[in-house]
């Protein structure tokens, strides 16, 4: 790589890459941020500015940036074997070595694993794989997969149709066919303007589970796909009574329950897998970025034994693969980062120590005047910009508060993300209490420098 001064970097940038979820014309007026280096829960960019990364890059670096664990790991595994595949009744050590360990930290009844490339490939092979589990079961009607307005699966054609973006189904004629979505679990949107307590309403919103399976007719579903908690969509923490009665539906009705953990994997929840969190017993679980602290791509599916055994013992050919399924680098890279997760405790960290801190320090940030809700989930929170705290009235879509806040983020060396407004954050799993309380200085100065800036605007009560 080359140095070259931020603005050489932006007009090259601008000149020739297409940046995922872009308007390509607005970034070449504004100029990419160029980021350069990144160590611990900190990266620095082309100015030279620290900024503190409380989104974990993309929700992915759980270990944080600089582990030479993992640097050595794909040092190694390039120098010794950089690829091979694994069709043609093929494997390579640090596939079968990372398929083994998965089994040994995946929730009880998962212990086969299929590798792919990313999330999204990860629930493309979801689709091929509940289709083909009902064809083994003489069941070949069984296609339909039901997911949720507002989920995020990735932006592949089956990933994006699974996932309930309507603006992603717009570009390209999507969802692909069979695939349906209810709405989403969001108590502050759907039920508490209904006057339904949290619980209640969280019975209310698995309901419309087994009233989507109903309309579509219960032989015709394969299966329900969701994330424990909804990432992408806003980092929205369902009621605690919701999953329970989802698998309950699940179950009566027969149909395969899918677990989406590419976020809420690999301890970013307190517990291994988000499932283990919400009780929810999922057939498939689909997983990518922590599973190597996004240092390289690598994605995948658990497989339980139900879905397991039809493919294994009646299976014949399962026509479904990747070049980089179980690629060599990835997967070592993926047990050292597994490996390091397990030595530094970072699971019971979360659990124990900064859920509860983040926890604390949201409950605190939930009196500051802009704050209507506040979540979290372990290594995971939201904070919803109202425009009148006693109401809970929302501001006007159109006045894009939640990017002006994430405005004043930028500016002042904080990464957060505006989801409409809500500003979420999923910081690295390794933050200690003094960066706890670093970030949550910051995210003050930024919603009071927002409020500032509203109230300038007059857009404020
Ligand atoms: C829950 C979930 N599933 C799938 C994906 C897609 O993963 P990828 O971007 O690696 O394809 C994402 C990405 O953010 C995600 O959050």
């Amino acid at each position: 790589m080359t140095t070259r001064t931020t603005a050489e970097w932006q007009a090259a940038d601008a000149a020739h890459f297409l940046h995922p979820f872009t308007d390509f014309q607005a970034l070449a007026k504004k100029g990419a941020r160029i980021i350069t280096h990144a160590e611990n829960i900190y990266l620095r960019d082309s100015e030279g500015q620290r900024i503190l990364d409380a989104m974990s890059g993309l929700w992915c670096v759980n270990v944080g940036y600089g582990q030479q664990a993992l640097i050595d790991a794909a040092t190694r595994q390039m120098q010794e074997l950089p690829f091979y595949n694994a069709f043609f009744q093929t494997a390579t050590p640090p596939a079968i070595e990372l398929a083994e360990l998965l089994a040994e930290v995946a929730p009880p009844g998962l212990r086969h694993v299929f590798f792919a490339g990313s999330g999204s490939e990860g629930n493309d092979t979801v689709v091929r794989m509940v289709r083909r589990y009902w064809d083994l079961q003489g069941q070949p009607e069984r296609q339909v997969i039901i997911g949720r307005w507002n989920g995020y699966h990735g932006s592949t054609m089956a990933g994006a149709s699974l996932g309930g973006m309507k603006y992603m189904h717009a570009q390209g004629g999507l969802p692909i066919p069979g695939i349906t979505h209810i709405e989403q679990p969001y108590w502050w949107l759907h039920g508490r303007p209904a006057g339904l307590s949290r619980d209640d309403f969280g019975k209310v919103a698995a309901g419309w589970l087994e009233q989507k399976i109903l309309e579509v007719g219960p032989e015709k579903v394969a299966a329900f796909i969701g994330e424990p908690i909804q990432g992408a969509g806003g980092v929205i923490v369902p009621p605690a009574t919701y999953w329970p009665e989802i698998q309950r539906i699940c179950d009566q009705y027969g149909i395969l329950l899918v677990s989406d953990e590419v976020i809420c994997g690999f301890g970013r929840t307190g517990n291994w897998f988000g499932c283990q969190t919400v009780g929810s017993r999922p057939d498939l679980i689909t997983f990518a970025k922590g599973v190597t602290s996004g240092y390289v791509p690598l994605g995948g599916v658990l497989v339980g034994e139900r879905v397991a055994r039809a493919l294994i013992e009646q299976g014949g050919e399962f026509e479904h693969g990747y070049t980089y399924s179980g690629h060599p680098v990835a997967c070592a890279v993926a047990l050292a980062n597994i490996r390091l997760i397990r030595e530094q405790h970072l699971v019971e960290h979360v659990r124990d120590e900064l859920g509860p801190w983040l926890a604390e320090a949201f409950a605190q940030l939930a009196e500051h005047p802009l704050v209507g809700e506040v979540q979290t989930c372990g290594a995971m929170g939201a904070l919803l910009l109202v425009k009148d705290k006693s109401s809970g009235e929302a501001f006007p879509a159109e006045q894009e508060v939640g990017m002006l806040c994430r405005g004043h983020c930028f500016g002042n060396g904080l990464i957060m993300r505006a989801v409409g407004d809500r500003m979420i954050i999923a910081p690295p799993l390794v933050m200690t209490r003094a960066q706890v309380d670093e970030m949550v200085a910051l995210i003050r100065r930024c919603l009071d420098l927002t409020l500032a800036d509203l109230n300038a605007r007059g857009w404020v009560a």
